[in-house]
């Protein structure tokens, strides 16, 4: 049976976007593992106090030596007896809440969690994998400048062993209205990313049943024809003055100019894989713009041939033509 540690610290209850993200990982992850339990530590409710000299003398005495040290066995075996970590945690004064750096304090104990050889630190914790959840007020990036937990809480998770870190991001949640509600679904993303589910895009605008289901067949048409390399089936889905913008490429504009293209591109690859992540999708009046990104594996049939894959982000244009939705615009730029 695996377990998922979660450790929560946001010092509010109701209204905290960690919680509520962790709420949302911790069922995805029961999802995948329905025999699973979670074991949840609250440091907000119940903190572990600041360590003290005591305890750390204890410490060298070894495990269950000393009445001082039970409160790190504890903490240390409740470490250990997870196959992952979840870990919610709100910027709080330019950094990690103090609660969870003392909760570390406890936990990072040498020849329990980390070693020492030969001059070099060994974490003993590895074998699983974390999950951080980073909530702030402000709108920033969470490895931005004035972001001194993230970067604390990889570093503290991979002295012990603990690793790969996952981040979860969620910014500009003291902005509230759609803004916040945008970085709330935006960090489900994250986390559904996390987890391989194919997401439905966000839809921003008035869109009815049926022009999402006219997007979705686009979108699944043109990864069926690039797939078969069928330069007029993909063309078909494209309104009369489609414009494809290639970096590094000449723009191409209208469908007699985009069927060439297309049919010189099927000639010169064959595409073994086209898979597309629609991340929003925003209507305005009779068109729509996409964001997501797009994965391509490819063959060259060229002399030099080989297998090719890119990892691309993509901005489409679609405008409800007198046939229905089409493609517009088609752009992508280069490889994340
Ligand atoms: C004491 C305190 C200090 C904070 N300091 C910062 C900060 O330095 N930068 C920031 O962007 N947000 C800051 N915030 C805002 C929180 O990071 C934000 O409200 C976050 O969403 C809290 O997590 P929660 O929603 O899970 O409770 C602070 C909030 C509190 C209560």
């Amino acid at each position: 049976m695996k377990t998922l540690l979660r450790i929560d610290t946001s010092i509010r209850t109701d209204g905290s976007h960690t919680r509520v993200l962790a709420d949302y990982f911790a069922a995805r992850w029961l999802e995948d593992h329905p025999d699973g339990r979670v074991v949840r530590r609250c440091l907000a409710s119940d903190p572990v106090p600041h360590l003290s000299n005591a305890m750390f003398e204890a410490f060298q005495q070894g495990r269950g030596q000393s009445p001082d040290c039970a409160l790190s066995d504890d903490l240390i075996d409740e470490l250990k007896g997870a196959d992952h970590v979840l870990i919610g945690s709100p910027l709080y004064n330019l950094t990690l809440p103090s609660t969870l750096k003392a909760y570390f304090d406890h936990v990072v104990r040498a020849d329990a969690t980390f070693e020492v050889r030969a001059g070099n630190y060994r974490g003993l914790l590895d074998g699983r994998g974390a999950t951080l959840i980073a909530a702030r007020g402000g709108l920033a990036s969470p490895e931005c400048a004035d972001d001194f937990q993230t970067a604390y809480l990889k570093a503290i998770l991979a002295f012990i062993g603990i690793g790969p870190v996952a981040l979860v991001a969620v910014a500009g949640t003291a902005l509230g209205g759609e803004a916040k509600e945008q970085a709330l679904a935006d960090a489900r993303q994250q986390v559904d990313r996390l987890f391989g589910k194919a997401q439905a895009p966000l839809w921003h605008g008035e869109f009815s049943a049926d022009d999402k289901r006219q997007i979705g067949a686009l979108r699944d048409g043109q990864a069926a024809a690039i797939v078969s390399g069928d330069a007029r089936a993909y063309a078909e889905l494209c309104a009369d003055d489609i414009q494809l913008l290639i970096p590094n490429r000449d723009a191409i504009c209208g469908q007699a100019g985009f069927l060439a293209a297309e049919e010189a591109l099927f000639r010169s690859a064959v595409f073994a894989a086209f898979r597309k992540q629609p991340l929003r999708v925003e209507r305005s009046g009779s068109l729509a713009v996409e964001t997501g990104r797009q994965e391509v594996v490819m063959a060259k049939q060229d002399a030099a041939g080989g297998v090719f894959s890119a990892r691309q982000k993509y901005t489409h244009v679609f405008r409800l033509t007198e046939k229905g939705w089409r493609f517009a615009v088609l752009m992508s730029n280069p490889s994340e």
